[in-house]
């Protein structure tokens, strides 16, 4: 999705503002562009593709400024171009904008413009618009101008904005969706996301909905909408330059995949009080209300979603109360049944995701207490939930997710076990066995991934060459090959497919012919006769089987063409191991076809339009 940079200092602004760019390349773009303030001028930048062509096209040219602004651009209105690239200005470019979200009202404020100011448009951009607005309100003081025309428009957006005629200034405004400001010596910085100033400042101030920011190269201002003055606290970001960086890995989605002993030991291990029960920091929910709950929807998107699919077996099976999962995109237009006996719990890696933060805060208006799983502190989906679970898994760069997943797991692991004891539906000994058992983990996927990776490697190499792929599982097994299926087809393009085993017999058995391939997750102890049945059945076919099965089940072995084994655990914890080697076998497998792993095409990290 589109990112934001801007900055205002004694630096060199093209350099800083490129390299915070290219620290948002991974969530996804398609052009990307600069504007900088030279001498009295703005001289704006744009090209279609990579920040490698946008650096290409300003070779040796002279871009010495102190104040500018960049954009990364995803498109959603206008085709992916050079001309309908950010930054965009007004009709005598004294004016620059980037922005991120959608101007719901641009077409009635396009025809307001042309009808009375006669604006010759360039593009087919809503962004424009709000660039031409800001240009026939200006009359020498940008923040005036930034007003007038924010007073015009609907949407959701975060918005950054330059004059020629006002220098060393940027004007900022957020509304619904995601805007920083970096707090820096003589420098200040604006930003859609963390990741881009992590080399320059760790003192940051979170913006809020219907706020603009004034920022100059000694102050950072927040107004609200009445442009009165907003005190906020500095937010010091814990994570350092080095964690969003490669670190020696080919890819980040290797290094993510590797990274999961950590994020998951830091996820469970900061929930942990020293006599092993769940701390409950920062969380109101009671145990009354906990007791009183009827009902709990779990709505995300994407793998979050397949998280929550996890959390929905554990949750009924531990705490025992009815679990719906959903997606976000539906979940808001099917008028559900909420009311205040409902849990709702979203979860989201970005906490930015605008279908699950829409789903959200229907839920929340209809009386539900709203508890979230969020990787990122501070994101909108935190701050509008009652209470938060954060994954500590660190920030995730790669498109495909995969130790946000499993640290989302870990958290809906927590959150199940605390429901189920709080209202009486397991006992102790059994609450405290579970929590051993999770302990174990993240040493159980460091040996997976030291002993394993190789041999995942090598059946990679011998099976990428496939058209189509078919993932099947039960009970448990079968929410993780959704996510299996969906890691393979997001970064290798192979049209993979996932199923419940038991329901492949209704339809989908008919596609079965020799050597089609089927990975089958056979790792339920209690469901495992069964699912050597559907082996069978698909064997029966010619189907060529990878079975991924839990040490020790050797019957598996004999109805599969190859068995990756993974350490013993509990039922109802497998899905933290045996998602690894889908994990793995999805990378390996777009490694050999030679895709672009970690920015898959047409994906994008977070999903912040409708
Ligand atoms: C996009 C990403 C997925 C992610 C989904 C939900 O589609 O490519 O990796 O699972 O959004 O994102 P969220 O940030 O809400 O978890």
């Amino acid at each position: 999705m589109c990112g934001i940079v801007g900055y205002v200092g004694h630096g060199d602004a093209k350099e800083i503002i490129i390299d915070g760019l290219k620290k948002l390349e991974y969530r996804g773009y398609d052009s990307a562009g600069i504007a900088i303030q030279q001498r009295g001028q703005l001289k704006i930048r744009k090209q279609v593709g990579g920040i490698a062509n946008l650096e290409e096209l300003i070779g040796t040219e002279d871009m010495t400024a102190n104040c500018g602004v960049g954009h990364t651009r995803w498109a959603t209105h206008g085709a992916p171009s050079t001309i309908n690239a950010h930054p965009h200005s007004n009709q005598d470019n004294t004016i620059a904008v980037v922005h991120n979200g959608i101007i719901e009202n641009y077409v009635e404020l396009k025809n307001w413009l042309i009808e009375n100011y006669d604006i010759d448009f360039k593009s087919e951009t809503d962004t424009e618009v709000v660039a031409q607005l800001i240009g026939v309100f200006f009359e020498g003081d940008l923040l005036d101008a930034v007003y007038k025309a924010v007073e015009k428009m609907r949407g959701a957006y975060a918005i950054c904005a330059v004059a020629a005629d006002d220098p060393n200034k940027l004007v900022a405004v957020r509304k619904d969706a995601p805007l920083i400001a970096g707090l820096g010596k003589d420098e200040n910085f604006i930003a859609s996301d963390i990741p881009a100033l992590l080399k320059y400042v760790k003192e940051i101030y979170l913006i809020e909905n219907n706020e603009t920011v004034v920022v100059t190269p000694d102050s950072v201002q927040i107004l609200d909408e009445q442009r009165r003055p907003v005190k906020r606290d500095v937010f010091h970001v814990s994570w350092d330059a080095d964690s969003a960086e490669k670190e020696g890995y080919d890819h980040f989605m290797l290094k993510e995949i590797f990274e999961q002993p950590k994020g998951l030991t830091e996820t469970l291990m900061r929930r942990l009080n020293d006599d092993g029960t769940i701390n409950l920091d920062g969380i109101s929910m009671t145990k009354e209300e906990i007791e009183n709950f009827n009902k709990i929807y779990i709505v995300a998107c994407g793998t979050a979603y397949h998280a929550g699919l996890v959390g929905k077996y554990v949750i009924e099976r531990l705490a025992r109360v009815p679990v719906e999962v959903d997606v976000a995109s539906e979940f808001r237009y099917r008028n559900p049944f909420v009311d205040d006996k409902t849990l709702f719990i979203a979860i989201s890696q970005s906490g930015e995701t605008l279908d699950t933060l829409a789903a959200l805060r229907e839920a929340k208006s209809k009386g539900a207490r709203i508890l979230s799983v969020v990787n990122v502190v501070g994101s909108s989906v935190a701050r509008e939930s009652d209470d938060v679970f954060y994954t500590w898994a660190g920030p995730e760069i790669a498109v495909a997710s995969t130790k946000a997943y499993t640290t989302q797991l870990m958290c809906m692991y927590l959150i199940a076990l605390h429901m189920a004891y709080e209202r009486g539906t397991i006992t102790k000994e059994f609450y405290d066995q579970f929590i051993a058992d999770l302990k174990e983990i993240p040493d159980k996927i460091s040996y997976f991934l030291k002993a394993k990776t190789g041999s995942v490697e090598k059946l990679a190499k011998k099976l990428y060459n496939r058209d189509q792929v078919f993932f099947i599982g039960r009970g448990l097994d079968s929410a993780v090959a959704y996510e299996g299926s969906l890691k393979l087809k997001e970064i290798s393009y192979i049209n993979s497919f996932a199923i419940a085993a038991g329901e492949l017999k209704h339809g989908t058995i008919a596609l079965m012919e020799p050597e089609t391939l089927v990975v089958t997750l056979a790792t339920q102890d209690f469901l495992y006769e069964k699912i050597l049945s559907n082996i069978q059945e698909i064997k029966a076919r010619g189907a060529h089987i990878v079975s991924v099965a839990k040490d020790g089940k050797e019957d598996v072995k004999a109805h599969s063409n190859e068995t990756i084994y993974i350490p013993y655990c509990r039922d109802e914890i497998t899905p933290l191991l045996s998602v690894i080697p889908l994990q793995l076998f999805a990378y390996y497998v777009a490694k050999e076809k030679g895709c672009n792993i970690d920015k898959p095409k047409n994906l994008a990290k977070a999903v912040t339009v409708e």
